[in-house]
């Protein structure tokens, strides 16, 4: 995934918040454009209702892509993958991202928010939006047996 002017939804809930926003500074940086659905408070809230709004957004085309986190990431993970065609990958190092890009074409990024530290996340991310689709003829096809 190259990093020009592509739009990518983002959203958290309350436990990720800081960690959110460490990486849309990143996703700023590398030049996206930074459609936040939200959470903006760091009051407690339910992850579904962000989940829903990114994966929406992902879904109708008016975002490239997307960046889940919550926690744990598991249930963002949960509440995008509902989606039709919406592949939210929670990744937990660079080579499961790439592989989620690569093999998968993953199309949201799912992290945890409460971490030790923040510098893995940054790792990972890099590698999600650096790895590009093969578009090898088995997995379209494995991708496609996704939907049923
Ligand atoms: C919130 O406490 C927590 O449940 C949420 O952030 C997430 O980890 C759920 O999967």
């Amino acid at each position: 995934m190259t990093s020009e002017k592509k739009i990518i939804a983002v959203g958290s809930d309350h436990a990720a918040l800081p960690a959110k926003k460490k990486l849309m500074t990143i996703l700023e940086q590398r030049g996206f454009e930074v459609v936040d659905k939200g959470t903006y408070t760091e009051d407690s809230c339910d992850y579904p209702e962000f989940s829903h709004a990114v994966a929406e957004a992902v879904e109708s085309g008016a975002a490239s892509c997307g960046l889940l986190m919550c926690g744990t990431g598991l249930g963002m993970m949960y509440a995008a993958n509902r989606h039709p065609n919406i592949r939210a990958a929670l990744c937990w190092s660079k080579e499961t991202a790439a592989l989620s890009r690569e093999h998968n074409d993953s199309n949201i990024l799912v992290l945890p928010g409460r971490v030790p530290s923040l510098d893995p996340l940054e790792d990972i991310l890099a590698a999600w939006l650096d790895t590009p689709f093969s578009n090898d003829e088995r997995h379209i096809r494995r991708i496609r047996k996704i939907e049923r």
